[in-house]
């Protein structure tokens, strides 16, 4: 039986042919037609005026931050469930990056958890758009501006999501996303980004070419970054943008599919639930296990995955990985995280396939949550 992945890119649009020029044209590092074009393209979906690439989502946070000023000594408001980038990008600054519960079922950061974290040394927020549903970015910005922080989002998963009828990447100072493999739209590895600032986008733009000053070649006035983006990567990131509104459409059919599909399930499963004010993509399909169920995670995923079905666990919390290690103040993640589960979630999947992991979920529940 076919095996189904959890994520997978699509590449059925002009990719090949862009790449292709790319070789002919010999434009294949980071100068050419295909980066102006793809950060265009970027800026106009985003809804923003500037959208600066960089080689990775991971680079484009760091870059972001540094731009915004952030030093060693500074602290940095974070939700503890994300992906490891978000905290590490924060201590490539020599800054703390400063733990925040999160929301039950979204994982986004508690805006209500903010305050008890904010002291002196606190310059900013980065909310994250967990697995692609914004957070609830009106209380967030009011707590910055109250506290005269700035908001950086985390888009890396929330290409074209909407926070009230606003795109993500709009919201805050700056925001980055994400064009890894398994992302919305893909570069291989790429990221971005965005902004309204002009003189942030000036910043941006110097830091990522080592600090090279535009107007005077091989003078550095600051020590940057090579955090460049190749033409043959925007390429691919430029035929990627012509079909992204087909992306997060097909997406949002296969969230439409397992809501449906697993709907017989929800005495043992928690699904996704949109926030009124929010307009989620569906970058991963992520389901809870009910609470006092947690030791069974694992179990159902290895069996689905003897089923053919790979999955992911829901990120561990920063709090409890070794680098960011600290005693638990973190209830609402220390008791969902652990029984969160990924779905595959990609634009190759098929109905049949949604239907079979329904199935398989079925099979993997009714044995793992009979075990001791
Ligand atoms: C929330 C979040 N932030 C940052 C990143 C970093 O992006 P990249 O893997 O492109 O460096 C990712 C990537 O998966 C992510 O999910």
């Amino acid at each position: 039986m076919k095996r189904i992945s959890v994520a997978a890119p699509k590449l059925s649009g002009k990719e090949r042919e862009y790449v292709l020029d790319c070789l002919d044209s010999t434009w294949i590092s980071s100068n050419g037609k295909y980066i102006t074009a793809f950060e265009e393209s970027f800026a106009q979906f985003c809804g923003v005026k500037h959208a600066i690439a960089t080689n990775n989502g991971t680079t484009a946070l760091h870059l972001a931050l540094v731009a915004l000023g952030v030093q060693p000594g500074d602290e940095v408001l974070i939700p503890t469930v994300t992906y490891i980038a978000t905290a590490n990008a924060v201590r490539y600054c020599g800054a703390t990056p400063v733990l925040v519960d999160v929301c039950p079922g979204s994982m986004n950061i508690d805006p209500a958890d903010l305050a008890r974290h904010i002291t002196t040394k606190t310059k900013g927020i980065i909310p994250v758009h967990l697995y692609g549903h914004p957070a609830e970015m009106a209380s967030i910005i009011e707590c910055a501006k109250t506290h005269n922080l700035f908001v950086l989002e985390d888009a890396a998963e929330a290409h074209g999501a909407e926070f009230m009828g606003k795109k993500v990447g709009t919201l805050g100072e700056c925001s980055t996303f994400s064009f890894f493999g398994n992302k919305i739209i893909t570069t291989g590895e790429g990221g971005m980004v965005t902004t309204n600032d002009d003189e942030l986008a000036t910043k941006l733009r110097l830091y990522r070419g080592q600090g090279m000053d535009p107007k005077r070649r091989y003078w550095f006035p600051v020590i940057g970054y090579n955090y460049r983006m190749t033409n043959i990567q925007a390429a691919i990131g430029l035929a990627q943008m012509e079909n992204i509104d087909q992306a997060i459409a097909e997406r949002k059919f296969i969230a439409e599919w397992y809501n449906q599909a697993l709907s017989t399930l929800t005495d043992q499963l928690i699904l996704p639930t949109e926030a009124t004010w929010a307009q989620p993509v569906y970058w991963m399909y992520t389901i809870f296990l009910r609470e006092g169920d947690e030791s069974k995670r694992d179990a159902v995923m290895h069996a689905l995955d003897e089923m053919g079905i790979e999955t992911r666990p829901v990120f561990y919390p920063m709090h409890i990985l070794p680098p960011y290690e600290q005693e638990s103040t973190f209830p609402v993640a220390d008791v969902w995280a652990q029984r969160g589960i990924n779905l595959p979630t990609h634009q190759m999947l098929l109905k049949e396939d949604v239907g079979r992991i329904a199935d398989a979920l079925s099979t993997a529940l009714s044995t793992a949550l009979r075990l001791p």
